[in-house]
């Protein structure tokens, strides 16, 4: 109760980059609704530190490409506003750890592994600072445990940056020694007979869509069955719940009726009216609106792990 007092009136501070129809529609939405929350850009030009934060709720679309939002949003967490997404998970992860997890939970993953980096800052002397790395790197080994073809990307990477579908060993090794600094993840290559991509909201609402990676398109209407339908959505919800994300996409590759997580590092996912269609974005507008109303209303905190000291106010 205190918190909520705190941060009277219930605003709700959207940061957004070029994306053009989803902030709009979801500020409409939130403050039509009339719920004593209400919701608008956030302005931002450099933070105290300490600074007090105007809003109840921050939803953060735009972090990964502005790092002074990431900043400014770890500082309004400790001020105890509820940042959707929590910026010190999103900071924190990568896709290898998340095949981790997603094997841990039971969710199929494709095989994958980590490689250790091919380029180095300036500071690093090859003969002198690697000596825990293990030369030259094993080639038969990796190619033995991800199979040919596999898949190389960058275990920070989005929007398809930095992803390789290799065919050959001599491939393998040509996209890697072209990483730079970049880590690099190697994976089984799934040869999938559907595809599925779930926008996840609040660790509990799983909008499962048919979509095509190789057009990009998400389908109106999805045609699986209804045990592979129910399986997509657990394993969805399974991993969200873990990852603590508020906001995400899980993508499943699905092969022989199984399927495999492929993308779930999603957390300024796509809510693009021209790539989800009128009715699915209409559901991330509606959705998102009843997500943040509801932790305004609840003044639950960003994290409740850290020992930070009093609450602000
Ligand atoms: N292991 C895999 N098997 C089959 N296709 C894959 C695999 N990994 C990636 N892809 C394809 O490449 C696309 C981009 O890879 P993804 O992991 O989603 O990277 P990004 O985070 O850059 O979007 C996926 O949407 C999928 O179509
Ligand atoms: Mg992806």
């Amino acid at each position: 109760m205190a918190a909520q007092k705190a941060f009277e009136p219930l605003k709700i501070g959207v940061i957004v980059g070029r994306e053009w129809s989803w902030p709009p529609a979801f500020i409409d939405e939130v403050n039509r609704r009339k719920t004593g929350v209400t919701a608008e850009f956030a302005k931002l030009g450099g933070t105290r530190m300490n600074e007090p934060v105007p809003y109840r709720v921050l939803v953060d679309r735009i972090s990964h490409e502005v790092p002074y939002y990431r900043s400014y949003l770890k500082n309004a967490a400790l001020q105890g506003a509820r940042v959707v997404n929590d910026p010190f998970m999103w900071t924190a992860d990568d896709k290898f750890f998340e095949a981790s997890l997603a094997d841990r939970l039971g969710v199929a993953s494709p095989r994958t592994l980590v490689l250790p980096n091919k380029d180095y800052v300036p500071g690093i002397v090859h003969t002198e600072s690697l000596r825990n790395l293990i030369y030259p790197l094993d080639w038969n080994w990796i190619t033995e445990y991800v199979g040919i073809p596999c898949v190389l990307k960058d275990a920070h990477g989005g929007g398809w940056r930095d992803v390789y579908i290799v065919h050959s060993v001599e491939e393998l090794i040509f996209r890697y020694n072209q990483s730079g600094l970049l880590t690099m993840i190697v994976q089984e290559y799934i040869r999938w007979e559907n595809y599925a991509r779930c926008m996840c909201l609040g660790g509990e609402d799983i909008l499962v869509m048919k979509y095509d990676p190789r057009t990009r398109t998400y389908f109106a209407e999805h045609d699986f069955e209804p045990a592979l339908y129910e399986r997509i959505r657990r394993d969805a919800l399974a991993l969200v719940q873990a990852l603590g994300y508020d906001m995400n996409t899980v993508e499943f590759a699905i092969r022989d009726g199984i399927p495999y997580a492929i993308d779930f590092m999603n957390p300024a996912p796509d809510m693009d009216i021209n790539s989800l269609g009128e009715a699915h974005f209409r559901w991330c507008v509606t959705h998102m609106a009843d997500l943040c109303i509801r932790l305004a209303q609840s003044g639950e905190p960003t994290r409740d792990r850290y020992h930070w000291g009093k609450e602000a106010g």
